[in-house]
């Protein structure tokens, strides 16, 4: 019992919790993730396990990602990612969903697997139906050997090491760094992208681990900030385009560790329901980050005020007007907003993570949650 307690002491690395020492890891699981594949000064870019059928990657008409839990919200990025530079339709699904509903697969579709685990087991069967019909399936998976990353075609693991937490935080940055290193790729090959925007984007991944860095400095903060907020019975997380994903997925840490309901929206959502609920109880978390649509998040950050909800803003460093609004800000590092989301995600995890721990939470592994869920 004691040398169990004391193993797992070590491997918590002086972190208090698992997901503690896995949010703080990421500058260099993101960087583990990139190793000996991308090389922004030389325009290296190269994933060794998709070789025999890049070209249906390439070529495909339609990419369907399937996945459940944060690695779907994974997917829900790379849409964005890829239909901006492949300039390839995409279509998320959970797998749930999919596996039951005698989905129509055409030749020319490409199959995208997203796992962090490689077992779960609504992934997988999805997997097997679209592999049944036909198509080619790519795998992004965090271990090895791991069932789903056996059942796909070829695919490219996300090398982020053990995640031992049960809410995901450095397996979500790495698969987007993976989904973001393929979509580069595919752009290059396809010609979808200039090449000069393809270097532009090598160098700014490159530099994604020391934004996170920078980003986990906003430590301190984010407790001054989950201490005001512990005590929410609701939260609302807002976000459009690319971090309207990235909203999802700061509802759904903070629900699956600290068990207060929250809900994550596209901004201008808010609107058609969400905003009902919005009084001086509703702390709002607005993902507002300097991008394509800053000027209309700013305008639902107004929104919110104009009905006393309580906004606490992930916003740009140096932005001076979301100051002016919102009752907390978060500066992350500046970022190109395609890749913005691994940035904007870290104070998300870190609060989720904070207030759960306030609450007396069992952080690592919280009530009817499993890793892996190896039954549907
Ligand atoms: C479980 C875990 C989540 C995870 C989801 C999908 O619900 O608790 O953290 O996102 O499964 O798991 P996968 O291993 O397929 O990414």
């Amino acid at each position: 019992q004691t040398l169990d307690m004391e193993l797992e002491a070590i491997e918590k690395g002086g972190y208090e919790h698992f997901m503690l020492k896995e949010i703080f890891e990421q500058p260099k699981s993101i960087a583990d993730c990139m190793r000996g594949r991308l090389n922004a000064s030389t325009g290296h870019l190269v994933l060794g396990g998709i070789r025999e059928y890049a070209n249906k990657l390439e070529g495909a008409e339609r990419i369907i990602m399937i996945a459940c839990g944060t690695s779907w919200h994974a997917a829900l990025v790379a849409e964005y990612i890829f239909e901006e530079l492949c300039r390839i339709p995409v279509e998320v699904e959970y797998a749930s969903e999919f596996r039951y509903r005698n989905p129509v697969i055409n030749e020319g579709d490409v199959v995208v697997a997203i796992s962090q685990s490689g077992e779960t087991a609504d992934t997988l069967a999805a997997m097997e139906l679209a592999k049944s019909k036909g198509a080619i399936i790519f795998g992004v998976c965090n271990v090895v050997g791991s069932s789903i990353a056996r059942v796909s075609h070829e695919g490219a693991y996300t090398h982020a090491g053990p995640e031992i937490g049960v809410a995901s935080t450095k397996a979500f940055t790495a698969q987007l760094t993976v989904l973001t290193m393929i979509a580069l790729r595919v752009a290059h090959r396809k010609g979808s992208i200039t090449e000069r925007k393809y270097h532009e984007l090598l160098v700014e991944l490159e530099q994604i681990p020391s934004k996170v860095e920078e980003s986990l400095k906003l430590n301190d903060k984010v407790v001054e900030i989950s201490d005001i907020f512990k005590e929410a019975r609701n939260f609302l997380y807002l976000g459009r385009g690319y971090n309207f994903p990235v909203a999802l997925e700061g509802a759904l840490k903070l629900k699956e560790i600290s068990y207060i309901h929250a809900e994550g929206y596209p901004a201008a959502e808010m609107k058609h329901g969400p905003i009902a609920l919005i009084d001086e109880e509703m702390p709002v978390v607005f993902i507002a980050t300097r991008d394509s649509s800053y000027d209309k998040i700013v305008s639902n950050i107004q929104e919110v005020k104009a009905r006393k909800g309580r906004v606490i803003a992930i916003v740009t460093k140096g932005d001076v007007l979301i100051p002016k609004m919102a009752d907390f800000v978060i500066e992350v590092p500046a970022a190109h907003e395609a890749l913005m989301p691994m940035v904007a995600v870290i104070p998300l995890q870190l609060l989720s993570y904070h207030i759960a721990v306030m609450r007396g939470c069992n952080v690592d592994q919280p009530r009817n949650l499993a890793k892996s869920v190896t039954v549907e």
